[in-house]
């Protein structure tokens, strides 16, 4: 079987930052790509702070955090990721963005390279057929916290190999994670139950239902759940969930997947949750 040793992330989001530190703390050597100098360096300063935290914590030594963040290397060339072994791609939702990168990918990359794609919602099939190498082409879905959150959805797409699929779960799992295989379906096993339940939240918002605080507590208290959905919304990124339930609802044209207007228009106006400061809350800069 393939075995990895160098992961290439590309995107420094949310979800990228934590790819790259679970890689890194696993002993992978990791080179993560963002498209602009200021992107890379919000990249930075998030995995900084994580670290930090995770030393603050007791979960990491100081030198074992100084080892993983020494295995990080920034760049905002495409072309340095051509020497790994595996890409993650965690870019914006955005079909049409996803193919034009892998495109440009399977260009630069040999053959052997194994791409995966950290998409919520969106064809596996879809983003591979702009490749030479759909056999060699998975899903990756991990789940917001990366650091905390145990979960990684595999997702076969059409052509997606046996030895391709295993590789990917031996990475997975190297990297701690429990892993469920899914087939290549709109918002695979989490985001089909989960999207239309923050949507109704934000309907209930709407309607005027219970204030946003309530909301969420009633669901926190009567349900057990950590969080409350507007702020799971925040946690997650409006404008994400806004993607993912648009994909969603193109593929299954069922008014349960369709964002409620008061979403489309927070994401319009850049309210898009926790990383931006704005979202159904508000989060100053240190709170973030
Ligand atoms: N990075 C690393 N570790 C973090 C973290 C982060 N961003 N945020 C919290 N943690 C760790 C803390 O260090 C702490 O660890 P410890 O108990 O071992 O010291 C633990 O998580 C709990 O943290 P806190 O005590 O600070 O706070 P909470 O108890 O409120 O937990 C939470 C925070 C883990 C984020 C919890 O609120 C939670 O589980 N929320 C729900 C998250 C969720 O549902 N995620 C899935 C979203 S859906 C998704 O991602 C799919 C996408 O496609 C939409």
């Amino acid at each position: 079987m393939v075995a990895f040793r160098t992961v290439g992330v590309a995107g420094f989001g949310l979800m990228g930052s934590g790819i790259v530190e679970v890689c890194a703390r696993a002993g992978y050597d990791v080179v993560v790509r963002e498209v602009s100098e200021p992107l890379l360096a919000r990249g930075v300063d998030r995995l900084t702070r994580s670290f930090g935290r995770a030393v603050e914590r007791g979960k990491l030594s100081n030198a074992d955090a100084d080892t993983a963040r020494r295995r990080v290397r920034g760049t905002v060339r495409l072309e340095d990721l051509a020497g790994c072994d595996l890409i993650v791609e965690a870019i914006v939702e955005l079909m049409d963005e996803k193919k034009a990168l892998y495109h440009e990918l399977d260009r630069l990359c040999p053959p052997a390279t194994v791409f995966a794609s950290n998409t919520s919602s969106l064809s596996i099939t879809e983003m591979a057929s702009v490749t030479k190498r759909a056999d060699r082409f998975l899903g990756m879905h991990f789940f917001n916290p990366v650091p905390v959150m145990k979960p990684v959805e595999m997702v076969r797409g059409f052509l997606t190999s046996d030895e391709t699929l295993a590789a990917g779960r031996a990475f997975c799992e190297t990297l701690g994670k429990t892993v469920v295989v899914c087939k290549d379906s709109p918002g695979f096993i989490v985001n089909l139950l989960l999207v239309p339940y923050l949507l109704d939240a934000v309907r209930a918002l709407e309607m005027g239902v219970a204030n946003r605080e309530d909301i969420d507590t009633a669901v926190r208290l009567g349900l057990n759940h950590p969080m409350g959905p507007l702020t799971l919304l925040d946690f997650v990124g409006i404008d994400t969930t806004y993607y993912i339930a648009e994909a969603m609802y193109q593929e299954f044209k069922d008014p349960r997947y369709a964002a409620p207007p008061l979403m489309r228009k927070m994401v319009l106006a850049g309210h898009h949750g926790r990383k931006t400061g704005h979202g159904f809350y508000a989060y100053p800069e240190g709170a973030r």
